[in-house]
């Protein structure tokens, strides 16, 4: 099964992730994680810290000569910022944050020791799991994309950013909602026998699992919850040329928990940056006194970004679905398996 670990704190020496699973003989470009870590760092609204970090990554172990050889791949990303010994203490825990509960429950004194952690920073290590993830998928001609869809309750480019920069003059942040869209994503991926085996399930909770992601949708799942279902089903037809196909996509291309041939789309809901420049209301951890939240250099607004790590996410989630269905320990072995598969399908 595919599966990956990440370590590493928002200043410390670096962030590092390994992941295990992939099959031999896929080849693997640096220069294809980069991009997508690149991406990651960009978008309007973005805090100081974006322009201070360049990330890169250093491949340890999983590949010779540019090709995996089956075995872990590990994945090194140094922080430039690297200073946390150094950083000041932080009493003031920030509301909406990981500060509070982090403190109530590792018991610490500092919620520094909380957001090195908590930080999004640690989904960059995400994001170079999940471009290794695109590569295999691109293979299979499987391609992932985002978009930002609303910024701030509006919806056009223009506007977006004008309401990033009123956000930053009034020391205030924002929230929005990206898309995922995955295409080409053959039909059987996940499974109806058991809750953890349903696809839908699968994305939604690598969705959630984005720092600051409170809701998730699958296809046009809260639209049509308003609706009849003669308004939302879509309905199945079959052509000599087109096989089995459809005329609408509601569904977001999972039924019964599992993929059926159409685009996959979902969308992941943000909340507003909760750290404020203006500081919200919160108490000094040691005096209880009410004072106003900490402020760490901070994003304005990171719905692009979350975007690009919504793609990382729902990669690995679909690499792993695929490899699952058609396993095997090397790409030609995969490849024989889904070409079986396919031409079973049309028959
Ligand atoms: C790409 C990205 C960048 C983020 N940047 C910031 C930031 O600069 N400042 C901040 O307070 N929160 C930021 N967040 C959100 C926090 O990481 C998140 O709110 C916090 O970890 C608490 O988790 P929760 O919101 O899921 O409860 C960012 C999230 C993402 C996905």
């Amino acid at each position: 099964m595919l599966r990956f670990l990440t370590a590493g704190e928002s200043h410390g020496e670096a962030l590092v992730s390994i992941l295990e699973g992939m099959p031999s003989g896929l080849k693997i470009d640096a220069g294809d994680i980069n991009k997508d870590l690149k991406r990651r760092q960009e978008g309007y609204g973005r805090g100081a810290r974006m322009q201070i970090e360049s990330d890169q990554v250093k491949i340890l172990s999983g590949l010779m000569k540019g090709e995996t050889i089956g075995s872990p791949i590990a994945i090194l990303i140094e922080n430039k910022d690297f200073s946390m010994a150094e950083l000041p203490a932080v009493k003031n825990p920030r509301p909406g944050h990981a500060d509070m509960t982090g403190i109530l429950k590792y018991g610490f004194k500092d919620a520094r020791c909380v957001l090195e952690r908590a930080s999004a920073r640690e989904t960059a290590a995400r994001v170079s799991i999940g471009a290794i993830c695109k590569i295999l998928l691109a293979e299979f001609n499987i391609d992932i994309f985002s978009r930002v869809l609303m910024i701030g309750g509006v919806k056009s480019e223009k506007l977006m950013k004008e309401k990033i920069n009123e956000a930053a003059k009034s020391k205030n942040t924002l929230g929005g909602i990206f898309e995922v869209i995955i295409k080409g994503v053959p039909p059987g991926l996940g499974s109806y026998v058991h809750w953890d085996r349903r696809l839908d399930a699968a994305i939604g909770r690598a969705l959630m699992s984005i720092p600051a992601v409170k809701a998730v949708e699958i296809g046009n799942a809260v639209e049509c919850s308003a609706k009849p279902g003669s308004e939302v089903h879509d309905e199945i037809f079959y052509s000599k040329e087109k096989g089995i196909y459809r005329k609408t996509n509601n569904a977001g291309g999972v039924e019964g928990g599992i993929s059926n041939g159409e685009d996959i789309i979902t969308r992941g809901y943000m909340k507003p940056i909760s750290t404020l420049m203006s500081g919200l209301n919160t108490i000094d951890i040691d005096t209880k006194k009410q004072v106003k939240a900490s402020t760490e250099r901070s994003d304005v607004c990171a719905v692009p970004a979350a975007g690009v790590v919504g793609e990382a996410v729902s990669s690995f989630v679909i690499a792993r679905a695929f490899l699952e269905k058609f396993g095997g320990d090397s790409i030609a072995e995969v490849t024989r398996n889904y070409k079986g598969y396919i031409a079973g399908l049309k028959m």
